[in-house]
This record gives structure tokens, sequence and C-alpha cells, in this order.
């Protein structure tokens, strides 16, 4: 295939990754094809320890692999040196996570706000108006002096969610977002995601539980760092 024709937003060609502890290695990905466009809305599915997270970790450029190819947008990400990765997070990708991982001293304006402090582009007298449209998008107006613990956990995952938008990232990453609310929420936050699609939003999320996953229209599902099956919604609407 020619590869300059690929207009894929996301293209990891048999990726892998092996982590080495002690004598052993482990094969978290072993030989990954995947192609993910723009404006999709994808759940990530396996068991605990399948590699859904070093997946996520490979797309998000935190981690490299150790042998393959991954490329964003049409750039071999492999080629970057860790400051251009770190700005490619930066500009590029949003990243949600189970426990939010917010700043706990900072008030919510604050963990928003904070990429932008990281970002080339961030034009510092523009952030007010900028932290405040993506607060109302994520329906947080009214918060925005809490603290984290100060928060429910719904309302955590909106700054969280915030803070991953605030840079209009290409791809939002979510890691189990919902594995720590309760059903209700879950749904509100869900529906935020749904929100988010329609909108144009790229979203690829890490999930357990298929009523999850049923929001998405794309279900990988990963065994022992291999992709297993990849049903679009249509298809699964057949079945
Ligand atoms: N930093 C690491 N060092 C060594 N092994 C790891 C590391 N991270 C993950 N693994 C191993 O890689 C495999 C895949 O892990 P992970 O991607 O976290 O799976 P999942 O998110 O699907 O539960 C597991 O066997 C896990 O133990
Ligand atoms: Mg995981």
């Amino acid at each position: 295939m020619d590869r300059t024709m690929d207009t894929s937003l996301i293209t990891l060609d048999n990726v892998k990754r092996i982590y080495k502890v002690g004598v052993e290695y482990i094969h978290a990905l072993d030989g990954v094809d995947l192609r993910i466009g723009e404006n999709e809305y994808v759940a990530i599915m396996g068991p605990s320890g399948s590699g859904k997270s070093t997946l996520m970790n490979l797309m998000g450029c935190l981690d490299s692999p150790t042998s393959g190819k991954y490329s964003l947008a049409g750039r071999d990400m492999s080629k970057l040196s860790g400051a251009e990765l770190a700005d490619v997070r930066n500009e590029r990708i949003g990243f949600v996570f189970q426990s939010f991982e917010l700043m706990p001293r900072l008030n919510a304006f604050k963990n928003v706000e904070m990429p932008l402090v990281y970002s080339k582009t961030g034009k510092w007298h523009k952030r007010r108006g900028l932290v405040n449209n993506v607060m109302e998008r994520v329906g947080l107006t009214g918060r925005i002096k809490h603290k984290p613990n100060q928060m429910s956990g719904g309302e955590k995952q909106r700054v969280a969610i915030a803070r991953a938008l605030i840079c209009k990232p290409s791809i939002l990453l979510a890691d189990e977002p919902t594995g720590n609310l309760d059903s209700k929420t879950s749904d509100s936050i869900l529906a935020l995601f749904d929100k988010l699609h329609a909108e144009g939003q790229t979203i690829i999320m890490v999930t357990h539980e298929e009523t999850v996953a049923s929001h998405t229209r794309r279900v990988i599902r990963m065994v022992d760092g291999k992709i297993v099956s990849d049903e679009s919604a249509e298809r699964r609407e057949q079945i």
C-alpha cells in the first residue's frame, strides 16, 4: 500500500511493545495494525493485561513502540525526540484517566488552564476566555473556583475532560473514564462524550463494559497484545 495515500489520523503498522522485567519479556503489544480516521468514536475492550493501556499510551505519545511504526496525522512519531513528542502531546492529544489525575492544590480553572501554560500557541491574554468556553462545553460553569476535594467524582471527571480539550486536540483518549463513577454519573459523562463526538471530536475510549462501549461507533477487542476483532456499530446492529 502506498503510505502517501494514507489519510488516516492514526496508523499503526505491526506495532510491538515489549517490556523486560527481570529475565522475562512481556509482549504487551504483539503486532498491532490499526487505522483510525477523523471523527471516529472507538471503544477498546479486552481482559485486564491484554495491552489496552499500552496501546493508549502509544497513541498518546506517552510511550514509543519497541518495533513497528506509529503515525499521527501522517507524521512518523518514532522519529521524534522526547521534546518533540511532548509538543505533539500538548497540541494534539487530550488524555482522560479513570482516576482523574487533577492537581489537588489547584482549583478547577487552574487545572483546566494548565496545558495552555505549557502550550506554545496558548496566548496568555486569551486564556480566561478559552477556559470559560471549555468549562461551559462540559457543563461546569459555576465550579471554576472549586478544588478537586470540593467536587463530586462526575464534576472532577468533567474538569479532566475540559483540561483534555483546552488545546483543541486531534484525539481525545480516555482510559476507563467511567471506571470510578456510579452508573448515573457514568451516563452523564457518556452523554458528554456523545455530544463531543457529534461536534466532530475523535474519541478513543477503553472500557470493560458493553453498555459503555455501545455508545461508540466501533469496538476493537484485544487479547494478549493482539487485536482479535474490530467491528463497526452498523455490523453490530445486524447481529
Ligand atoms: N511498565 C510496565 N513494565 C512491565 N510490564 C508492563 C508495564 N506496563 C504494562 N505491563 C504489562 O503489559 C501487559 C499489558 O498491560 P496493560 O497495557 O496495562 O493492559 P490493560 O490496560 O489491558 O489491562 C500486562 O501483562 C502488564 O503486566
Ligand atoms: Mg489498563
